[in-house]
Parts: structure tokens; C-alpha cells; sequence
């Protein structure tokens, strides 16, 4: 059994990118893990400042952040977690701002060393018709400089997103 945390960047919370999550949870639960979910759009999440405040804390600080926003509660879901997946429709040939803006703030955790290391990660994408050939070029930096694995992604293919959570085991 895996604990899974999904960031849902939608904008809608009933669209694809729902519809999406939903497949890959029936296939993620049906395997026996666990799945939790954060619609983003409706949380208080604010955009990383930069200011070196998390380098500063002391290593494995449990609010690695100065902010104290909605990020915390992610955070923490995150350091026990052993899956992240990544949710996104596209807007403007990239993922949604807020799904961008959440992402950011994993920076504090990362150099606080507050967050774990073995996390398995997955990317799953609606569209109106564009390909997301740069956003998987991003996707692969960000696993490489994380150091976390991919385990699947997914676009506009709500089997593909289901075979992906049944493969967690
Ligand atoms: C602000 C905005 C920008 C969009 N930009 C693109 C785009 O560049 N390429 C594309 O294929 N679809 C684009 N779309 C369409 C959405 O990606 C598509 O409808 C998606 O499935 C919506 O997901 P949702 O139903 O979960 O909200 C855009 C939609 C919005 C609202």
C-alpha cells in the first residue's frame, strides 16, 4: 500500500483534469493504496519569494517555509507520502499557473531537506489539442534535478491514467 498526493492545478474541479484523477484513483485504490487529493485552485498558496529563508531554517524543520499559507498542510501530506502525481490541464501550451505556483514552493522542503527523498512522481495532462512535447522536457529536468522517478504519464487518456494508479503497488 502507497500513499499517493495528487495536486490538482485545474481550474475546474468537475473537468477533464478530474476526470483524469478519478481514473487514476479507481486504478490506484483498486490496487489497495491510498489517494489524497488537493484542488489547488480553491486553497491560499502564494508564489515562492526567493528570500533564503528555508536555507536559513534548520535542516528538516517541519514549516521549512517563512510563509505560512495552505503550502504547510501539502508539505506535510508530501513528506509521508510516496507518490506525488501532478495534475494539469493546459493553458497557453503549459501547465496552469496555480499547479506552477504550488510547484515552486516544493523549493523550500527540497533545500530544507524536510521532505524525503524516494518519491515516485507522475504527470497527467488534459488539452484542448496541443501536444505537451516542452512540458514533458520540463517534467524531465524537474525528476532529474529532484531526483525522484517517474512512474507514468499520461494526456488525454483516461485508461492510460487508470493503468498508471493500478501499477502502484
Ligand atoms: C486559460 C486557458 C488556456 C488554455 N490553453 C490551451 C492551450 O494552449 N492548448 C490547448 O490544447 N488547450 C488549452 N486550453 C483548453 C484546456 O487545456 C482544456 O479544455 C482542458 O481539458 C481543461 O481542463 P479542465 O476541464 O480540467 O478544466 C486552455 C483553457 C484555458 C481556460
Amino acid at each position: 500500500m502507497k500513499k499517493i498526493i495528487v495536486l490538482n492545478g485545474a481550474g475546474k474541479k468537475n473537468g477533464n483534469t478530474a476526470a483524469m484523477i478519478k481514473a487514476f484513483s479507481d486504478g490506484a485504490v483498486n490496487a489497495g493504496n491510498e489517494v489524497k487529493e488537493f484542488f489547488l485552485q480553491t486553497m491560499n498558496i502564494h508564489g515562492c519569494m526567493d528570500c533564503g529563508g528555508c536555507r536559513r531554517k534548520e535542516k528538516g524543520s517541519i514549516e521549512p517555509c517563512v510563509q505560512k499559507d495552505d503550502m504547510n498542510q501539502i508539505v506535510a501530506a508530501i513528506r509521508e507520502a510516496d507518490v506525488i502525481v501532478f495534475a494539469s490541464p493546459v493553458y497557453f501550451w503549459d501547465i496552469t499557473g496555480t499547479l506552477k505556483t504550488a510547484i515552486d514552493r516544493l523549493y523550500a522542503p527540497l533545500m530544507n531537506s524536510s521532505i524525503g527523498d524516494a518519491k515516485e512522481i507522475v504527470l497527467l495532462m488534459t488539452s484542448g489539442g496541443s501536444t505537451i512535447d516542452h512540458i514533458l522536457d520540463w517534467y524531465k529536468n524537474f525528476e532529474s534535478w529532484l531526483k525522484w522517478e517517474s512512474i507514468g504519464t499520461a494526456m488525454n487518456d483516461l485508461e492510460a491514467a487508470k493503468q498508471i494508479g493500478a501499477s502502484i503497488q
